[in-house]
């Protein structure tokens, strides 16, 4: 991995580094550029935008590796509040959620993380939307998918998501791509070892286009996360080939990043869904966003020292 890379993931760890990004004025305006805000009203005002511009979202209250039930439950709570008010605003159409299975206390006890995902779920199906399990770092790949398959007894539109880093990914796949099943398709934003992940970008891609063979053949649901333009004009040629209709699949980008291609693809019909984040804890998020990106890291740097 790009040393780079690899510092600024350790830093979206240190809670030291997290303190004095979180203090500096001039940090708001690039969290504001990723980040929706901090309020469950934020959220709905970007989703109501979003909407009118022809785009879907998936929102993310973001946190990540609660360690307490009390904090689990807080997590679960604002998704429930969440819910309710997409609902309330006749936004459910159109906005579904996604949700860290560490943030409902995987860490924890896979059970109450399973228990509290279900509450999630059965509110998204009383208002008429969906879930999805982000994938968060390979140490919980498997309990992950162990969540997801326990979920899909009860709510089988469940959506899941595997990262094309990852070795093991192909496999997971392989598994996955059964008609209907939702399936997101990203690269992958963790610090992996080689033995996990392809060390090497090119392997990276050249995987993601295999796994999207095997959704596409397999009659998934495939939701396509990226922003790498070259894998999106690959993206189309193959949905073409397997003859897929749209709706059948989807693109998904995050808020903030290439807003101009979401509306392109969206104008020429295709059904595109932003990933929002929304809460307090951005400091996770917005360095693994910087860690993709050095025209990011360059932009957010300007912004610390140019107030
Ligand atoms: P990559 O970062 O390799 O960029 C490829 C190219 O895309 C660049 O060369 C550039 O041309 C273009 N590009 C990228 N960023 C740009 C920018 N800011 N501005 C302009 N051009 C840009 N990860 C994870 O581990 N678990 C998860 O659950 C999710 N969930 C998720 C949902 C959604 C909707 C998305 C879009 C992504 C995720 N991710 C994720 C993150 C994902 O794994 C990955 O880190 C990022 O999407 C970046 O990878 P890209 O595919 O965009 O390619």
């Amino acid at each position: 991995m790009n040393p780079l890379r690899s510092l600024i993931l350790a830093a979206a760890e240190n809670d030291a580094i997290r303190r004095v990004v979180a203090t500096t004025p001039g940090s708001r305006s690039v969290v504001d550029r990723f980040v929706a805000g901090e309020t469950i009203t934020d959220v709905v005002r970007v989703v109501r935008r979003l909407a009118d511009d022809g785009l879907c979202s998936t929102l993310d209250y973001l946190g990540e590796d609660t360690h307490d039930k009390a904090q689990a439950e807080r997590v679960v709570q604002a998704y429930l509040a969440l819910l309710d008010r997409l609902h309330a605003e006749g936004l459910a159409d159109h906005a579904e959620v996604s949700v860290k299975l560490s943030a409902a206390g995987q860490r924890l006890d896979h059970d109450l993380a399973v228990r509290n995902a279900h509450r999630i779920c059965a509110a998204a199906e009383q208002c008429g939307t969906t879930v999805t399990l982000d994938m968060e770092d390979s140490s919980v790949t498997d309990d992950t998918l162990a969540a997801l398959a326990e979920l899909r007894r009860t709510w089988p539109w469940v959506g899941a998501v595997v990262q094309s880093y990852l070795r093991r990914t192909e496999a997971d796949v392989a598994d996955l791509a059964t008609p209907d099943s939702r399936v997101r398709l990203c690269k992958g934003a963790y610090a992996e070892p080689p033995e996990v992940a392809f060390p090497d970008q090119h392997d990276v891609d050249l995987n993601y286009v295999r796994c999207a063979n095997a959704l596409l053949a397999g009659g998934a649901y495939a939701m396509f996360a990226t922003h790498d333009p070259r894998l999106v004009a690959v993206l189309a040629e193959r949905i073409r080939w397997y003859g897929r209709k749209r709706g059948s699949y989807e693109y998904q980008m995050l808020y903030g990043v290439r807003p101009d291609e979401q509306r392109r693809l969206a104008a020429e019909g295709e059904t595109v869904r932003v990933y929002v984040p929304y809460g307090e804890q951005w400091y996770g998020y917005l360095m693994r966003r910087l860690a993709e990106r050095p025209a990011n890291l360059t932009f957010f740097l300007r912004s610390l020292v140019s107030r």
